[in-house]
């Protein structure tokens, strides 16, 4: 099926779709002639932010050119706050000027509010139009690119408004990651070595071995790690697409992590930095529930420990964050359920009551070595 490739190709096949994730260097230049293995050419809308566009829009546009696809711009500006229903209804207008019909694809090219705001454009626009990812930030190429999650905000939730709609083919190309800044690195690589604790061990134990090498930029680990990543994402959405159980365990270090961000308002942490957080207080939790054993927990804690996690906010208390978690509790009719490791390459879903025991976890953050 189609040309081949001498980058890493990744089948995600769930009960209603599938579509293949291509991960190569330079990949980029060459979106006109991949996009044919999934669309014949014809009209198409790119959705980029400024930033991403300066950078990598014109060798994205050239090549769609040359394979003759007639491809119109809608530019928005970068970051959370675009990623609304207002801004939706921006680009429903750039799909009608750019003359889209159902089969026409819309390219989302950019981090991961562009992934999920042109995918959810993509999914309702005249019911649904191909979506194609291009993925630039080290988040949204392991992460959101894959499995389908398609949001906008709402003043009173992130993602509140949404659906699961897979793209139709995603191209990653981990060059690009050389130019990100260290602050957005460091976040994804959280995420990267969030699939080796739960759900792959010998990843768990590569990225032990080569941290330094991720760390580094190191071209040949970026991609082999972000193809570990990618297909580790593939086993969970292909076991559990609408999450209705299995999925949930990629949110592991999310509960406290949300509520990190929630707390500070989304201005303090990149996702990944409080996912990082979540996850080493997550630990802690697994071991005074008796989960995990303490060697366990020493690797993990040691392998989470080179990223370092970001200092807390001053004037954040465990109080504070308690409060979003119960608001969490609330949504949920029930108890807070946390993902917890029980063993490398494994995790489960655990409801805990304790909320003294959570504070006092959380604490540990807040006042180290208090
Ligand atoms: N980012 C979590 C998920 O895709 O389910």
């Amino acid at each position: 099926m189609g040309p081949p490739l001498k980058g890493r190709e990744i089948e995600v096949t769930t009960g209603t779709f599938a579509y293949r994730v291509l991960i190569e260097e330079d990949l980029l230049a060459e979106t006109g002639r991949l996009l044919r293995l999934a669309l014949p050419p014809g009209r198409a809308l790119l959705i980029s932010d400024h930033n991403v566009f300066s950078r990598y829009g014109n060798a994205v546009l050239q090549s769609l050119a040359a394979e003759k696809w007639q491809v119109k711009t809608a530019l928005i500006k970068p970051g959370e706050g675009s990623k609304t229903v207002t801004g939706a209804k921006r680009l429903y207008e750039a799909c009608i000027d750019a003359g889209l019909d159902r089969t026409s694809p819309v390219i989302a090219l950019g981090g991961g509010v562009i992934g999920d705001l042109a995918g959810f454009v993509a999914a309702t626009f005249m019911r649904g139009v191909p979506l194609i990812m291009l993925p630039t930030s080290l988040l949204a190429q392991v992460d959101s690119s894959v499995g389908g999650k398609v949001a906008v905000n709402h003043p009173r939730g992130k993602n509140m408004i949404g659906a699961i709609y897979p793209p139709r083919l995603v191209l990653i190309d981990p060059l690009v990651l050389k130019t990100l800044n260290n602050r957005q690195f460091r976040a994804g690589a959280a995420e990267v070595i969030k699939y080796g604790i739960i759900e792959d061990e010998t990843f768990f134990t590569r990225l032990e071995e080569k941290s330094d090498r991720l760390l580094a930029r190191d071209s040949g680990f970026l991609a082999e790690a972000v193809a570990a990543s990618v297909r580790s994402k593939a086993r969970v959405v292909e076991k559990d697409e609408y999450e209705q159980d299995y999925r949930r365990i990629l949110n592991f270090g999310h509960t406290i992590g949300h509520a990190l961000e929630a707390a500070t308002a989304y201005r303090y942490y990149l996702h990944g930095e409080a996912v990082l957080v979540g996850m080493v207080l997550a630990v802690k939790l697994a071991q005074k529930l008796s989960c995990l054993d303490a060697g366990t927990a020493g690797r993990i804690n040691s392998l989470l420990g080179r990223l370092r996690m970001k200092k807390p906010p001053q004037g954040l208390t465990a109080g504070k964050v308690i409060d979003k978690l119960e608001h969490d509790k609330k949504r949920l009719r029930g108890d807070l359920i946390f993902v917890l490791p029980d063993r490398i390459g494994s995790a489960m879903m655990v409801p805990v009551k304790d909320m003294e025991m959570i504070a006092g976890v959380i604490e540990t953050y807040l006042e180290p070595g208090g």
